[in-house]
């Protein structure tokens, strides 16, 4: 009896600390979430940094609103993705709809023999902004050895997802450290934050995206510049395969805004308030709970896509 008192005595502290503990967090979560997104501030882009934008993977989705807002803000667009006609068409409606000048480039970031026609098509452009955007993954959630064509999925997925990142830095921090100014959003994913089982290589090479952002954050804001790492969760776009928007699944128009009102503040964000909720609630799970829901929820995906494909 004696013995028992101070065990419960002890596993009440564990339970009262528990509970201030995540009313802590919860609290810091959202007065940051104010800060961020109730209360309006300067945007963090704009001519003022360098005149131009450069944008990757620019003529859809996530891409093309990031576009869309940094014209918005008055800078001219250099708009990068693989179709010429697609380019055309973005690059005419962005000049008409905002009055800003703009230039394509067409390449494939598959490939890696790209960069000096990159180089030169940027040559003397005073660039502001780039925005790290182009990314691929694949159909449906699959194990690894079962991928379809893996071999070229692997090179694939690196040189979109993670060679561009470092390429089109490479190319662009030189002239924004000279000038002493500059942005660049690099989109992850919160698949980044998170280990996503079935989507192992995607998931891996956004992993990469936020630590190589967070890294490069710390070497160089002395320096002026500001990089962020944006780690989305589902946005209604043609990658997610999904197209009606919710709540939960913004459309890409209504993630950017929100992501945009972060830029200069965080240099790390889930960039949406819905998001960062769901990541503020991800982190509090047991990694092996977190691991074995997220298992399943592809299972489920994987065998419905596998039914519907078998189907057709
Ligand atoms: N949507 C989501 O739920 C979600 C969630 C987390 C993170 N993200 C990340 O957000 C970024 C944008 O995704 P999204 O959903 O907006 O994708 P999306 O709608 O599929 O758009 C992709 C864009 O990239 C271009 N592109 C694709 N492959 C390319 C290549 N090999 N070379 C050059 N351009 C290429 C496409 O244009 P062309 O086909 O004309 O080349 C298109 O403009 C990606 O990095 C993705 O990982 C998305």
């Amino acid at each position: 009896m004696e013995s028992s008192l101070p065990a419960a005595d002890f596993l009440y502290w564990v339970g009262a600390g528990t509970v201030a503990y995540l009313a802590l967090r919860i609290s810091y979560s959202l007065l940051t979430a104010l800060q961020v997104w109730g209360l309006g501030h300067e945007p963090g882009v704009g001519p003022e940094l360098g005149e131009w934008a450069v944008v990757t993977g620019s003529t859809d989705g996530i891409g093309k609103s990031y576009a869309e807002e940094l014209a918005k803000c008055g800078m001219k667009l250099v708009l990068i993705s693989r179709s010429q006609d697609k380019l055309n068409q973005v690059s005419s409606e962005i000049r008409e709809k905002f009055k800003v000048e703009t230039r394509t480039i067409a390449v494939d970031f598959a490939s890696e023999d790209i960069y000096d026609k990159i180089k030169t098509s940027l040559a003397g452009l005073k660039i502001g902004v780039l925005v790290n955007n182009v990314g691929v993954s694949y159909m449906y959630p699959e194990y690894f050895l079962d991928i379809p064509d893996l071999d070229s999925t692997i090179k694939k997925l690196i040189n979109v997802n993670i060679l561009s990142v470092c390429k089109m830095t490479q190319l662009v921090l030189p002239g924004m450290v000279e000038r002493s100014k500059g942005v660049i959003l690099n989109i992850s994913s919160a698949s980044g934050m998170f280990p996503v089982p079935l989507l192992t290589i995607y998931s891996a090479t956004k992993t990469f995206v936020d630590f190589f952002s967070q890294c490069i954050h710390e070497e160089y804001k002395s320096k002026g510049i500001f990089v962020q790492s944006v780690l989305p969760f589902f946005v209604a776009t043609k990658m997610a395969q999904v197209r009606k928007a919710t709540l939960h699944i913004p459309s890409s128009d209504t993630y950017v805004k929100a992501a945009m009102k972060t830029v200069g503040l965080r240099s790390r964000t889930n960039g949406y308030p819905i998001h960062s909720l769901m990541g503020a609630v991800i982190s509090l799970l047991p990694s092996w709970l977190y691991l074995k829901m997220c298992l399943n929820f592809g299972k489920s995906m994987r065998a419905r896509y596998l039914k519907k494909a078998k189907k057709n």
